[in-house]
Parts: C-alpha cells; sequence; structure tokens
C-alpha cells in the first residue's frame, strides 16, 4: 500500500490535520498534463509580481528577484529539467514550490490577492491563445495548397455527384474549392473567437475579486489580453471560451471529414480519380496489393473523437453552481487533445493534397452522356420550351437510350426530331462536356471563369 500523504507540505495544509488518501492524491493531482501550462503559468506571475510593485505590495527589489526566479523556473521546464515533487498538486503549485526554493520565503509574497481560481483561468486562456496562432497557420496552410492544386488542375472535368450518383459535369477544380469554402468559414470563425479567449480574468481573485486594488489594465496590457473580465465570479469560472473552441474544433473536423470521405471514395480502383502519395499510405499485413488511405480514415474518425471531447465537457460545465469548482479542471484534457489532434490533421491534410496524384483521364471517362440530360432539357429552354416540358422530353430521350441500351448521345438527330419536333440539327452540340460546365457561368458556377473567381478571392483572403 502506497504510503499516505502528509499534509503539513501541502499548500492548503494548514487547516488540515488528517491525512490525504493516497489514491485521492493521485486522483486530485493534475501536473502531468497541466504542465504544459509551464509558459503560460510564468508569464502570468511575472506580470502578477510586477502588478504587486505597483501597489507597493513588493519592491523594486524584491521584484527583480521575484522575476528572475520565475525565469529560472520557466528555464528549468523549457530545458527539460524540473524536477516534480510528489506534492505539487498541478502546474501553479509546482511554479510556486520551486520559485520557494529558489529566492526564498520572498516567493510566498507572489500569491498575495491571487487564487489558483484567477491563475488558471488566465493560464488557459494564454495557452489557448498561443496554439489557436499555430492552429490559424496550419489552416492557412491547407487552404493554400487546396488553392493552388485548384488553380493548376481547373481543366480537369470530371461527374458532380449528388446522391452519390451522377449529376452534372463540374471541374475537379470546383469540387476542391467547394470543400475549400468550408475550411475559409472555420478560418473565419477562429478569428471571431479570439476576442472572446482574449479577456484577462487575473485580479478576480477567488471569486470576489482582489483585495490590494492590483491595476487590471496593467495586468491586460503586460499579457496581451485585448480586454478585462467584468465580473469577478464568472472571470474564474467562465469555460464558455474552451467549449467554443472545441465547437470550433468538432464542426472543421467534420469538414476535414466530408473532405476524406470524398477522396476515399474516389481512391478506391472502382473511382481511380485520385492516388494517395505512399507518404500518407499504409499497407495491409495480409493483402499484399492494398494500399489504403489510412491518413483519410484518421481524419474521418477523429472528427468523432473531437466532436466527443466538446460534448464530454458540455456536460461536465451543465449544472455547475457559480464560480469555480474542481470539476474545472477536467477541461484540460480534452482542450489539450482536441487542440493536439485539430493540429495534427490540419497538417496531414495539407500534406495528402500537396502529394496525392489526381488522374484526369479516369475522370473524363467516368463522365457519360448521360449527366447531360439537363443540359439536353436547357437546349430546348433556349429554343423557349418550359422548363417542366423540357425535362420530360429529356427524360424520353434517356429512356429511348436505354431500351437500345445506348448513350443519349448516340442517338440520331431523327430521334430527337421524332421525340419532340422542336429538337433542330444542331441539337447533337448538347453532347460536350466543356460547352456544360461553361454554361454554368453565374456566380458560384462551375465554369473556368468562376472557378477563377473562387480562386482568387480565396488566394485575396489568405493574404488578409
Ligand atoms: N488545478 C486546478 C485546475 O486546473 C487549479 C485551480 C485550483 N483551485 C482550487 N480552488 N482548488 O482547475
Amino acid at each position: 500500500m502506497a504510503t499516505e500523504q502528509p499534509t503539513k507540505q501541502k499548500l492548503w495544509g494548514g487547516r488540515f490535520t488528517g491525512k490525504t488518501d493516497p489514491l485521492m492524491h493521485a486522483f486530485n493531482q493534475s501536473l502531468k498534463y497541466d504542465q504544459r501550462m509551464h509558459d503560460a503559468d510564468i508569464r502570468g506571475s511575472i506580470a502578477y509580481a510586477k502588478g504587486l510593485t505597483k501597489i507597493g505590495i513588493l519592491t523594486p527589489q524584491e521584484e527583480s528577484k521575484m522575476v528572475e526566479g520565475l525565469k529560472v523556473v520557466g528555464k528549468e521546464w523549457a530545458d527539460g529539467v524540473f524536477v516534480p515533487q510528489e506534492d505539487d498538486e498541478d502546474i501553479h503549485t509546482a511554479n510556486e514550490r520551486r520559485l520557494a526554493e529558489i529566492i526564498g520565503p520572498l516567493a510566498g509574497k507572489l500569491h498575495t490577492g491571487r487564487s489558483r481560481n484567477d491563475q488558471v483561468a488566465t493560464d488557459m486562456r494564454l495557452w489557448l491563445l498561443d496554439n489557436v496562432d499555430d492552429i490559424e497557420q496550419s489552416l492557412k496552410a491547407l487552404l493554400n495548397v487546396m488553392v493552388e492544386r485548384a488553380d493548376n488542375e481547373k481543366e480537369y472535368l470530371m461527374p458532380g455527384y449528388t446522391h452519390l450518383q451522377r449529376g452534372q459535369p463540374i471541374r475537379w477544380a470546383h469540387l476542391l474549392l467547394s470543400h475549400a469554402q468550408s475550411f475559409k468559414c472555420d478560418l473565419e470563425r477562429l478569428q471571431q473567437l479570439i476576442p472572446r479567449i482574449s479577456v484577462l480574468p487575473l485580479g478576480s481573485g477567488p471569486l470576489a475579486g482582489n483585495s490590494f486594488s492590483i491595476d487590471r489594465e496593467f495586468l491586460r496590457k503586460e499579457l496581451g489580453f485585448q480586454s478585462i473580465s467584468e465580473n469577478s465570479m464568472w472571470g474564474v469560472g467562465d469555460r464558455d471560451f474552451i467549449v467554443e473552441f472545441m465547437m470550433w474544433a468538432s464542426l472543421t473536423m467534420t469538414h476535414l471529414s466530408r473532405l476524406s470521405e470524398d477522396l476515399i471514395i474516389y481512391s478506391t480502383a472502382e473511382f481511380g480519380f485520385v492516388t494517395l502519395s505512399d507518404a500518407y499510405s499504409t499497407g495491409s499485413s495480409i493483402m499484399p496489393q492494398k494500399k489504403n488511405p489510412d491518413s483519410l480514415e484518421l481524419l474521418r474518425g477523429k472528427s468523432g473523437r473531437i466532436f466527443g471531447n466538446m460534448a464530454g465537457f458540455m456536460v461536465t460545465l451543465k449544472g455547475l453552481p457559480s464560480t469555480y469548482n474542481k470539476d474545472l479542471q477536467e477541461d484540460k484534457e480534452p482542450l489539450f487533445d482536441t487542440v493536439d489532434n485539430v493540429s495534427a490533421s490540419l497538417k496531414i491534410a495539407e500534406g495528402v493534397i500537396a502529394t496525392m496524384n489526381v488522374h484526369s483521364e479516369k475522370m473524363r471517362q467516368a463522365l457519360s452522356a448521360d449527366a447531360l440530360a439537363t443540359d439536353l432539357a436547357e437546349y430546348l429552354v433556349r429554343k423557349g420550351v418550359p422548363f417542366r416540358e423540357t425535362h420530360h422530353i429529356s427524360g424520353r430521350a434517356v429512356a429511348l437510350a436505354e431500351s437500345r441500351r445506348c448513350q443519349i448521345s448516340e442517338l440520331s438527330v431523327d430521334d430527337f426530331k421524332k421525340l419532340d419536333a422542336r429538337f433542330g440539327d444542331d441539337v447533337m452540340a448538347v453532347f460536350n462536356f466543356e460547352t456544360s460546365v461553361e454554361h454554368r457561368a453565374s456566380i458560384g458556377g462551375t465554369s473556368l471563369a468562376m472557378v477563377q473567381r473562387q480562386v482568387d478571392i480565396l488566394r485575396a483572403a489568405l493574404k488578409n
């Protein structure tokens, strides 16, 4: 049996006479995962030490000593030489304990008016802001690869699908950019989260506010936050910024998942539109011929887990009484997991898109004349026939071709004229895939000019 923990060394040990159960000690300890926030924690403490000097709690000499000590602790973490102690409950207690070892009892002044409640909320926000920055760069890199690929491959035509059945001819670039449009919205949404993450909670104390009139505007500037929490109880109890980020991640992963699904289907032998590079595929342990799109399957699969992180933490929050409750410590693992997996997913998606081979001839072969049945109906519309009528006439042409086991493009001009007298000798010109895509020339269509327009707009958005 593990030895029981003496309580007197604990930060909050003063009022305790009994000992902590060893399992409880481990259950409560968050250092193994919240040590990831070591840099944010040190930054927050340095700013707070400077704030304490401004209100006369520290002398300038004490401040320098404290800041130097905090920098030493930070460097130990950065160099991987920080030695956690059994009683370090979390990153905040670990850093304060170590600071005291380095600078002595002066370290005991750092927590004046501060609580781990405003401290942890500050650390989480700082940490997430840094990571949102990285994720934004990865998302832009993915978008960039998609836009460049689309621009280079604008000429490739393929069937566009609804219900996964051939619908109308499209440009391959149009399909790729349809996914890019989702990611562009994700980029905007991510940027819109920042003002709600960038709120300073430090100076809220445990819940009621700071007892020593700490200058919160000074803290805000020091730490680079956009604004200051206007209610101390909200400051320590709010984790909506984490929920919102995980909602964002769930939607972004959904977009990665849908893109992956398209590419998984297109990479089958039956379609053969794309081949993933070896760098993003794996083999089978038994079937030597297999080249599996594991990268895409993992992107699709991880979307479920990211959604689960969000949903799980929402359940944790629901029903909590106001301000800080230890349940909130459960924000970290799902958030860290979400950040890690979304970051990796965006980079993997970028690599897959950048390196896959696209087989334009296979795409072209998949285009059959029946995908032009709408164009045939629209031919008659251009001759003045109401669309509802032309839809039926074109449908009869499809049925006739089906009964003869041929393509509608193999019917003769006479066949068409027999179906409807308004068909002219020029009807066969309908059976041209280029003409078809070029007809879709309104904004948002698959014509060359409209695909180019999307490329230009997305490129401009990425420059900002
Ligand atoms: N490790 C804690 C967390 O992550 C820090 C805050 C602890 N506050 C407290 N009153 N026990 O939430």
